[in-house]
C-alpha cells in the first residue's frame, strides 16, 4: 500500500449522508452500529484503492475473459477497542480474508493519556499491509500508540481509518507516525476542554454499545 502519509478524506455522498444520522443525537445504539459499520465499509472501499492485483484469465459460459485478482501482500486490521469494534465488520465485509488483531486502550479520564490494556495481533503482522480502525482521532494519543505498538511488532505498511478527526489528532500522527496516512470522513473543528471532538458525534463506545 503507498498512499504515502496525509489525510484523505473520503466525501462520497453516501458516507457523508450516514455520518450526519451517526452524528444526530436522536440515534439510538441499533441504528448507530448499522450506520458504523456501513460507514466503514464504503471507506474501506477506497482505503483499499491502491491494493495489488494481477492479471489472471477466467473462462466464462461464452468465452475466456482477461480479469483481475487480488496479489500481493495480505491484509491485517487492527481494531482499537472498545469503539473500533464497531467498524470491523463494515471492513470484513470487503476483506473478509484479512486477519484481526485487537489492541485495547482507554484515554485515562484525568490525564487523556491512553492506558492500554489488551493487544493481540496477528503473528506476521510484518508481512501484511496493515489498517488501524478507530471512529475517533481526537487527542490522537490511542491511535499513536496503537501505531507505536504495531510498528514494535514488525508493522511497516500501515493506514489509519477513522471516521471523525479532530485537528489535534491528525496533527499528533502526523508528528508521532508521518508516514503512516488517515482517512476520514470528516475533519471537526476542534476538541473542547474534556477532549470531545467538537461537534464530533460523542462518546462512540458508549453510543455503540448503550453504556451512557
Ligand atoms: C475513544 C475512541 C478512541 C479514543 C480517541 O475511546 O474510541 O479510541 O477515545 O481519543 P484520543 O484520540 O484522545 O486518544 P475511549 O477511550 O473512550 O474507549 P472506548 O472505545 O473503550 O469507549
Ligand atoms: N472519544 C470519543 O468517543 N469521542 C470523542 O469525541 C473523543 C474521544
Amino acid at each position: 500500500m503507498s498512499q504515502g502519509g496525509g489525510v484523505h478524506v473520503i466525501d462520497h455522498p453516501l458516507v457523508q449522508h450516514k455520518l450526519t444520522k451517526l452524528r444526530d443525537i436522536r440515534t439510538g445504539p441499533k441504528d448507530f452500529r448499522e450506520l458504523m459499520e456501513e460507514i466503514a465499509m464504503l471507506m474501506a472501499y477506497e482505503v483499499t484503492r491502491d491494493i495489488a492485483t494481477e492479471p489472471v484469465e477466467v473462462q466464462t459460459p461464452v468465452a475466456v475473459a482477461q480479469g483481475r485478482v487480488v496479489s500481493g501482500k495480505k491484509l491485517a486490521v487492527v481494531a482499537i477497542l472498545r469503539a473500533g469494534l464497531g467498524m470491523l465488520g463494515g471492513v470484513l465485509r470487503l476483506v473478509p480474508a484479512a486477519k484481526v488483531g485487537h489492541f485495547g486502550v482507554y484515554r485515562d479520564p484525568e490525564t487523556l493519556n491512553p492506558v492500554q490494556y489488551y493487544c493481540k495481533l496477528p503473528q506476521d503482522i510484518g508481512e501484511r499491509d496493515v489498517i488501524v480502525i478507530d471512529p475517533m482521532l481526537a487527542t490522537g494519543g490511542s491511535a499513536a500508540a496503537a501505531l507505536d505498538y504495531i510498528k514494535r511488532r514488525g508493522g511497516t505498511s500501515i493506514k489509519l481509518l477513522a471516521l471523525v478527526a479532530a485537528p489535534e489528532g491528525i496533527a499528533r500522527v502526523h508528528k508521532d507516525h508521518p508516514e503512516v496516512p488517515i482517512f476520514v470522513a470528516a475533519v471537526d473543528e476542534r476538541l473542547n476542554e474534556h477532549a470531545y471532538i467538537v461537534p464530533g458525534l460523542g462518546d462512540a463506545g458508549d453510543r455503540l454499545y448503550g453504556t451512557r
